[in-house]
């Protein structure tokens, strides 16, 4: 299978497949600026790195990589639903994207120097058992100066659809303490913690001191994480979005995660670009809605 991936859309010095962890394909791409690895199980993005500099993406370091399991660190794909499903809460949360199997559509070099990767999921029997619609949805990633990364949803279907979503980027930061989120001062957000849903107002940045576990609800700006012991900010826009969520699981949480190790919150946390609470986003047969995020990472 890895011969005929690399042999069907491999891009020499530049874009390869690989058997990654757990034996599920992944794709290494190498670009004059950067580096970053996408596993097919999930459509999974779980690697990018300026050359030189240190991840931006926080991987979990007990990650289980398994097809029935989705991957803790990098992008997760949310899809068709964020969080619990809205009325069946058996079914698995975040939707079934980040555990289906992707195909490779595509892959190119381009003229600035970077490096896309077309991946694509479509309904099956096992998906329409958890969401009866048939669907196309197209994830391209794009690693360059920036990861740029577009989630690309088309109703073929002849009813109107309501999706959830989210690009669920977990970064890696120096030590939490040290942080600042900027760029959601003034917001409105629903606060989510222990199953809540009380609505507050944002004061000033955002900085940890417990579990954070939010959807800042009317907001399309740009985050940036303020990291100022590694001396770098990285700057997180977005598109296709009207909401943002914030997450931290912090210490107690971070005990009850089996992928998750102890003290992991203290390195990691979550901006994701998503189509949360009130911007689930209503499609029509034949219509499509695109949600993307770009991360880019800047001098401190
Ligand atoms: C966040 C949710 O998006 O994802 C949190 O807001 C959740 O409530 C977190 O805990 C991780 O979810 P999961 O399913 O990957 O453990």
């Amino acid at each position: 299978m890895i011969d005929k991936l690399n042999e069907a859309f491999g891009v020499p010095g530049k874009l390869q497949f690989k058997t990654g962890q757990g034996d599920l394909p992944k794709a290494v791409i190498t670009t004059p600026f950067s580096t970053a690895e996408a596993y097919l199980h999930g459509g999974h993005v779980t690697h990018f790195q300026r050359t030189g500099q240190k991840p931006v993406l926080w991987m979990s370091e007990e990650a289980v990589f398994r097809p029935d399991k989705a991957i803790r660190g990098g992008v997760p794909v949310c899809w068709p639903w964020f969080g619990p499903h809205p009325t069946d809460s058996s079914k698995p949360q975040h939707g079934f994207a980040r555990v289906s199997k992707w195909e490779v559509k595509g892959s190119r070099e381009m003229e600035d120097g970077s490096v896309r990767l077309d991946l694509g999921l479509e309904d099956s029997e096992e998906s329409r058992g958890l969401w009866p619609h048939p669907f196309q949805l197209g994830l391209s990633v794009t690693v360059g100066e920036a990861l740029e990364l577009s989630l690309i949803f088309k109703n073929v279907g002849d009813e109107a659809v309501e999706v959830g979503a989210a690009l669920h980027s977990y970064f890696a930061v120096s030590e939490i303490d040290n942080i600042l989120i900027k760029g959601l001062e003034g917001g409105d957000y629903i606060d989510t913690v222990g199953g809540a849903r009380d609505v507050k107002k944002q004061e000033g940045p955002i900085h940890f001191s417990e579990e954070v576990d939010r959807i800042y609800t009317d907001t399309e700006g740009v985050c940036v994480i303020e990291d100022p012991v590694w001396g770098r900010n990285i700057v997180v826009s977005k598109s296709g979005s009207r909401s943002t969520v914030v997450w931290n699981p912090w210490m107690d949480k971070a005990e009850t995660m089996g992928d998750f190790p102890d003290n992991g919150y203290e390195s990691m946390l979550c901006i994701e670009a998503t189509n949360a609470a009130a911007d689930v986003r209503r499609v029509e047969p034949g219509g499509m809605h695109v949600l993307g995020q770009r991360i880019e990472e800047a001098a401190g």
